[in-house]
């Protein structure tokens, strides 16, 4: 199996749950390192490392002749990015897949692509709508807009060229290894550190938070179960909950009541995700392990109360890089 971008944080989830479940599995990780690629994340794995960038056709050519399947979880996945600067969305999110898909055609190779509930754009506030997988496409942001266009590509590669693929298309993750930019990790990291839980804006927006093993349990239930050319929605219904709430629980189960600010909104922030994954649920028998928030939250705190040597290094740069934008 290639893994691509398996030191990121779901990927590196993912290697860890494929050789607890399928221990007889080789898996070859290939990642650039980015900022938010970190080589540790694999630390104490079984999994060949390569060092590369999905878009070196001739790397990724030679590591697709070796392989029987690809995951595709290499991406630049931080909305606030994008907004900053999109190119590096669209040379990894939209080139990659290519030159993925161009080394699966030539050695005939399975696909599975992993994206997000983001190309969907958003749904309003209050309203009973949920994203399905028919749903037309409406991506809000330039790293949405490059998710949208890699799902695009593969789904063309699959009717043109009879490539094998599935695509899942999940809702927010949180759990280990998730980088301190991201809105629940940095609100852990923030109170970790003595420093004020940030809310853009009046904190309204809602997100359909699901734990990563969960994510990625489903994601090896599709690779072992689901049907090539299918697209797969994966969410656990944790809907009710808006961005407000998320961080006054992490304050509450921090010991720090309601002690946060309010800072500057993300222009153009998608309202709320909402999906339905009944498809996944009935075709393949898959449901969440982690039903609720509140104890996958203590969980992932846990986590990063005793890993402050992972996240400490970064601090810094992350709350400067926000703190220029007045968030
Ligand atoms: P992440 O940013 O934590 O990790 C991305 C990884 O990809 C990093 O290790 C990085 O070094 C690597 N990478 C980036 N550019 C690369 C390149 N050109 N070549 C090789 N490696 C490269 O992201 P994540 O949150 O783990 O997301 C993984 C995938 O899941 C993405 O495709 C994302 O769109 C999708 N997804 C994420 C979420 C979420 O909530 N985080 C939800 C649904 C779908
Ligand atoms: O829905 C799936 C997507 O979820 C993935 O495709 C993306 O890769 C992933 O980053 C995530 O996107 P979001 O933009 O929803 O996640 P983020 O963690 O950046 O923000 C979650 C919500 O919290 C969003 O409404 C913005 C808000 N937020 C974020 C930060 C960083 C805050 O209120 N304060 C913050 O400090």
């Amino acid at each position: 199996m290639l893994v691509t971008g398996g030191a990121g944080f779901i990927g590196a989830n993912f290697v860890r749950l494929v050789e607890k479940q399928w221990p007889k599995c080789q898996v070859t990780v290939i990642d650039k390192l980015t900022y938010a690629g970190n080589r540790d994340n694999l630390a104490g794995t079984q999994t060949a490392f390569v060092h590369g960038d999905i878009t070196d056709a001739a790397l990724v050519d030679s590591l697709v002749a070796q392989t029987d399947v690809i995951v595709h979880f290499a991406a630049e996945s931080h909305n606030d990015n994008s907004l900053h600067d999109p190119s590096p969305f669209i040379t990894t999110n939209i080139m990659g897949t290519y030159v993925l898909l161009e080394a699966a055609r030539k050695h005939s190779v399975y696909l599975h692509h992993v994206s997000t509930d983001e190309v969907f754009g958003d749904l309003e506030i209050g309203a009973p709508t949920t994203f399905t997988e028919t749903t037309a496409y409406a991506p809000s942001s330039p790293y949405s807009a490059s998710k949208a266009s890699s799902d695009h590509l593969v789904r063309a590669w699959a009717r043109s060229f009879g490539l094998q693929v599935t695509v899942s298309n999940c809702s927010n993750n949180y759990g280990p290894y998730q980088h301190i930019e991201k809105f629940i990790p940095r609100q852990i990291t923030n109170i970790l550190d003595g420093r004020t839980p940030k809310l853009y804006g009046t904190g309204e927006q809602v997100r359909d938070w699901i734990h990563v093993d969960d994510h990625n349990l489903a994601v090896l239930e599709i690779l072992a179960h689901g049907e090539f050319g299918e697209t797969y929605n994966i969410g656990a219904d944790q809907q009710d909950i808006n961005n407000r709430e998320v961080i006054e629980l992490i304050c509450e189960l921090m010991g720090i009541p309601g002690q946060y600010e309010h800072v500057a909104d993300r222009p153009g922030h998608d309202q709320r995700y909402a999906m339905d994954a009944s498809k996944l649920r009935e075709q393949l028998g898959w449901q969440p392990q982690y039903t609720n928030l509140r104890d996958g939250l203590k969980q992932t705190i846990a986590w990063y109360t005793e890993h402050t040597a992972w996240w400490k290094t970064a601090k810094d740069d992350v709350e400067s890089t926000y703190a220029a934008k007045g968030q």
